[in-house]
């Protein structure tokens, strides 16, 4: 694991943004897989910039978004797709036909969930996946003790997940209880994971992912087992980090040719 620490989420989200934008520019065909969650937020922005300011472009791009309530209409304000919309694709050019989120209307989940697999394969795989992480250690809304090798598929979300999400749906009762999610085994198919997180509330879960051990418990911790998995984290997200300093170290001196 490549492990990024910056003194601010600001400082972070324009690597996590330099990161994506690398990628793109290199494969204009490019497949990103997308999440949601304040943590990306800056990520998105920044982006936005570099299409505006600098032609980033997107008309090649597909991406796969992680996750999305079930029974939740795609037009309500707090479904992921309003998100999405309201803060990345309204203000890029990538093609509508090539923007994939889970239904979260279906009428038939299994259906749904295989072909969302399937669409992700047909379009060659994701190459980064952004991700957030969490409180409980999740990634997509793969909670404790979901199946590391799971593929999309439907899971009932955990009171701690929906208490993170609760004022968005004007308190906890109006949370939906379940969720679409790209499971671990499709996130871990992604050639690239960008793992971001700020904040202390993310220390523990954090340092669990990435010093602790492999396990169903903290879902994140099977990026260990990637091969290409950046964290890039602000002060307080890795200040539990038992070798902070050392990755600290192994960031300043990295060769040029070596950098993400
Ligand atoms: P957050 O959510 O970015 O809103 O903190 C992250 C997550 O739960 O995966």
């Amino acid at each position: 694991m490549e492990i990024i620490i910056q003194s601010d989420s600001q400082q972070a989200s324009l690597i996590a943004a330099s990161i994506v934008a690398r990628t793109v520019r290199e494969k204009p065909h490019a497949v990103l897989g997308l999440a949601t969650g304040n943590t990306p937020l800056q990520l998105y922005r920044n982006l936005v910039r570099m299409h505006r300011d600098e032609g980033l472009d997107f008309a090649g791009v597909t991406s796969f978004n992680l996750d999305e309530y079930v029974g939740i209409p795609p037009a309500h304000p707090s479904s992921y797709h309003s998100y999405m919309w309201a803060h990345l694709f309204s203000h890029i050019n990538m093609p509508k036909e090539r923007i994939n989120i889970p239904d979260g209307l279906t009428t038939d989940v299994p259906a749904a969930c295989r072909k969302y697999e399937q669409a992700i394969r047909s379009a060659g795989g994701i190459d980064v996946q952004v991700l957030g992480i969490g409180s409980n250690g999740h990634i997509g809304f793969n909670e404790p003790s979901s199946s590391l090798s799971s593929r999309t598929r439907i899971k009932t979300l955990t009171e701690e997940s929906r208490l993170d999400v609760a004022a968005a749906f004007g308190g906890e009762e109006g949370v939906p209880t379940h969720v679409l999610t790209m499971g671990l085994g499709t996130i871990m198919d992604a050639r690239k994971c960008l793992l971001l997180a700020f904040g202390k509330k993310k220390a523990r879960a954090v340092a669990r992912t990435v010093e602790g051990p492999v396990t169903a418990m903290v879902p994140g911790s099977v990026l260990q087992l990637h091969p290409r998995t950046i964290l890039v984290l602000d002060k307080d997200a890795a200040s539990e980090l038992e070798m902070a300093d050392y990755y600290a170290w192994v960031h300043e001196h990295k060769p040029d040719w070596q950098k993400y």
